[in-house]
């Protein structure tokens, strides 16, 4: 199972990765996460991309590249993975796809969250995130128990400065501008499945696992 998740910022992207990596037992490699870890920890990396991300701009192309190459050299990607968050541009489709035909691999499927710019808008301006475990909450439609606090374990969530209203608009754009030509890409490919990201979570996550089961990917 060698999956890429494809969609807008809010389409629910994350949040099904988990769920699915949980599921069948793969590596959620997500490269919204590997940057901001490597913010959160000073790296020289973090310190770079930190421009980029705080404006809602893509990370340049060879960075991010070079990050997903190296993660899946990793043993438990083995078995399979999910991308989520790359590709972003058609040239990071190019390279990954040329980097996996020099070790004779593929990506099987891209599944693309189509997902309307209210709903997109809506989620990410509630969006909440633990600061200890990472979690993602919503404060309407997945509230934690108790406001502001993890459920799992109990550290106190922020709000991601790229949700701000005037980030996210920038988002969107640059979704438009330079992610959603890989619609196209992909379904030249023959690679893209498209799927409602309007969907309750856990609706989403039962037309996924049927897809998985119909292709035999699981
Ligand atoms: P990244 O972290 O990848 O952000 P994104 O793609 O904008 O995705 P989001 O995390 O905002 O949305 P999502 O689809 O994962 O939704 P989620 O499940 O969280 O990237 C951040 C930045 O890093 C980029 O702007 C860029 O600068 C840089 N970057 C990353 N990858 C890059 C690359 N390849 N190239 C260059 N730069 C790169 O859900 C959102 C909210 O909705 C949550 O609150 C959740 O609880 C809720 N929710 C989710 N699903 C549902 C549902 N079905 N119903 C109701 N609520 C839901």
């Amino acid at each position: 199972m060698r999956l890429v998740l494809l969609g807008p910022p809010g389409a629910g992207k994350g949040t099904q990765s988990v769920e699915l990596c949980r599921e069948y037992g793969v590596p959620h490699i997500s490269t919204g996460d590997i940057l901001r870890e490597a913010v959160k920890s000073g790296l020289p990396l973090g310190i770079k991309a930190k421009a980029y991300m705080d404006k809602g701009d893509l990370v340049p192309d060879e960075i991010v590249t070079c990050i997903v190459v190296e993660r899946l050299k990793d043993p438990d990607t083995k078995k399979g993975y999910i991308l989520d968050g790359f590709p972003r541009t058609v040239k990071q489709a190019v390279d990954l796809d040329a980097e996996l035909k020099k070790i004779g691999s593929k990506i099987d499927m891209v599944l693309y969250f189509e997902t309307s710019v209210d709903v997109a808008i809506e989620r990410l301006s509630g969006r909440r995130v633990c600061k200890t475990c990472g979690f993602n909450y919503h404060v309407k439609n997945i509230p934690p128990k108790k406001e502001g606090v993890c459920d799992k374990c109990g550290s106190v969530l922020f709000q991601r400065p790229d949700d701000k209203p005037e980030t996210v608009r920038n988002r969107l754009k640059v979704y438009e501008d330079q992610t959603a030509p890989l619609i196209e890409y992909y379904t030249k490919s023959g690679l893209l499945k498209k799927v409602s990201g309007d969907l309750a979570v856990d609706e989403l996550f039962k037309v996924l696992s049927k897809i998985f089961s119909d292709s035999k990917l699981a």
